[in-house]
């Protein structure tokens, strides 16, 4: 990637840091910004255009730092505001720019702001800022409507005024610890502009938008009793928000071409979602579709040619995500029977066969990286980590209680990288340190250090394909020399080119695919996610193609 270039998030490669998980610098058994910085050259060695870090503000931690209580900030566990602003000059200094997480739907209780409301009391300016609204039933005892929380259970709690009766209830459509803001008010969004500011003034290539289809809310707060039309639901992907993310839009374009706004946008209507990346909204946005879809030819290659079709047609690039932070490991997920994601079937001891996980995470790290556009990956995922069994009394995540204990909750996929050694803490904290989320004693193989070591490793993998594809005119960015055409080889079978010398070739099916058959012959493999032999590309398998 050339420093310089303002179109850098085009076709980038961004690794989504948990700063908890990472590494830890301090040997609390907790991740933390000094730990990031000294591994900087794995990062920069794995060959990352940016990072994108989950929230490292101060926080009581109710949804893992998704509960802020100060944007402007560093929580004491990961380090300082001088730690951060070091750690993106650090970054940058070996090619890396920095995304920060902002949090806009919700705030932490312990914030500032819903402490003053608290205080403040019903009908106050102070409450203006959030959903206050008084209970239904002749003593306000029920919730103001049926609205669900995201986490499961009522998206309303009850505060308990002054002289200790129950008093008001506030929204929040995750936590009790996350109240929603009222994006009504000037306060609200005056504060966000300037955290915006705040960020980018600290060197800031980008903002990760999160929750970003649900700031706005119909102010009659009515119950959903049925579907909505689009655009209509009371709080999912309404009309005010294009305006919301118009001014961001300007508030980052004041700061130059490269400052990108990403956002975290769950929405099934591909025309709804298409219209958040439309010239002066937001620059991009997760592909969910394709990170959620199950391990078949059929399932992505519409959901490659719809996002592709979808994306050209507001002038955005495309993302694509195999996982982050909420979603089951793809090497898991893909070893399953159901290889699709969705949060509703999450639940304990689904059994997978980890070898065949294994091969299609290859396969799809393939894939996904020779598609035009950007190409975002979660830290543990060039590892091949699979999501991790927790013991119930050390699950952290609120989903998990929140399901009634019926959902294990994310906290599989947040468990400390392993970094060397044959037993836990395998180098993420100094011998004898126990980490806050238990590591399997399974994973000695896992290691950084042990891949290293090996050639054949998914880390190895990760590194060929990632410097192949910074090197590749035809990968990463669009352009002249990236067009991209699907090329046939059976229903099977996902290929296409890129440019007039590339090809990309997944095999989903069980018989090999010939490809010195049909109009391959003659080309040469460039890099294989499985060994191929004697021409023939095997079941789960990604092959990168050349032609001299
Ligand atoms: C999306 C984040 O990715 C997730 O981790 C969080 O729980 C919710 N938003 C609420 O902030």
């Amino acid at each position: 990637m050339n420093s310089d270039d303002p179109d850098w998030w085009r076709g980038a490669a961004i690794y989504q840091v948990y700063p908890r998980s990472f590494a830890d610098g301090n040997g609390d058994g907790m991740g933390d910004l000094a730990g990031v910085r000294s591994r900087l050259p794995y990062l920069a060695a794995l060959g990352v255009d940016a990072v994108w870090f989950t929230p490292w503000y101060p926080s009581p931690m109710a949804d893992g730092g998704y509960d802020v209580a100060d944007y402007r900030g560093v929580d004491p566990r990961f380090g300082d505001l001088a730690e951060a602003e070091g750690l993106i000059e650090d970054a940058l200094a070996v090619g890396i720019r920095t995304i920060i997480d902002v949090v806009p739907n919700h705030i932490s209780d312990q914030h500032e702001w819903f402490r003053s409301a608290l205080a403040a009391g019903p009908g106050s300016p102070e409450r203006d800022r959030f959903w206050f609204r008084d209970g239904r039933g002749p003593g306000g005892e029920q919730a103001p409507n049926g609205w669900v929380s995201e986490f499961g259970g009522p998206a309303w709690s009850r505060v308990t005024g002054p002289d200790g009766e129950p008093e008001q209830w506030y929204l929040h459509l995750f936590a009790p610890g996350q109240p929603d803001l009222n994006w009504h008010h000037p306060d609200v969004v005056t504060e966000h502009e300037e955290v915006l500011r705040f960020w980018f003034d600290r060197g800031a290539g980008g903002i990760r938008i999160d929750s970003a289809a649900l700031l706005a809310k119909d102010p009659s707060l009515p119950d959903v009793t049925e579907p909505t039309a689009p655009g209509q639901h009371p709080y999912v992907d309404r009309e005010e928000l294009q305006e919301i993310y118009r001014a961001w839009r300007k508030v980052a374009e004041s700061y130059g071409p490269d400052r990108v706004l990403i956002g975290e946008l769950w929405l099934p209507d591909a025309e709804r979602f298409a219209r958040y990346l439309r010239p002066g909204v937001l620059h991009s946005a997760f592909n969910f579709d394709f990170m959620t879809a199950p391990w078949t030819a059929a399932d992505l290659r519409p959901s490659i040619s719809n996002t592709l079709e979808l994306h050209d047609g507001v002038g955005a690039p495309a993302t694509w995500v195999l996982s982050n932070h909420d979603v089951t490991r793809p090497v898991t997920r893909y070893g399953r029977t159901e290889t699709g994601f969705a949060f509703e079937r999450k639940r304990f001891g689904v059994p997978t066969d980890p070898a065949l996980g294994r091969r299609r995470a290859r396969a799809a790290a393939l894939l996904a990286m020779a598609l035009p556009g950007a190409y975002y990956l979660y830290q543990g995922e060039e590892l091949g980590l699979p999501e991790a069994d927790i013991p119930r009394d050390r699950i952290d995540d609120p989903m998990h209680a929140r399901s009634g204990g019926v959902d294990p909750g994310r906290d599989g996929c947040r468990v400390p990288l392993p970094w060397s050694g044959a037993e836990p803490p395998y180098g993420f904290s100094p011998a004898g340190v126990e980490t806050w989320l238990p590591q399997p004693p399974d994973w000695a193989a896992l290691t950084v250090a042990a891949q290293e070591a090996d050639p054949g490793s998914m880390l190895a993998l990760y590194r060929a394909a990632l410097a192949l594809r910074a090197r590749r005119p035809e990968l990463g960015a669009s352009g002249p020399d990236a067009a991209f055409a699907w090329t046939e080889l059976g229903p099977d079978v996902i290929a296409f080119r890129r440019g007039a010398r590339f090809v990309s070739v997944t095999n989903f099916g069980d018989a090999p695919v010939d490809l010195a058959a049909g109009d391959l012959a003659g080309w040469t493999a460039l890099l294989a996610s499985a060994p191929t032999e004697g021409g023939l590309l095997p079941a789960d398998t990604t092959v990168w193609l050349t032609v001299h």
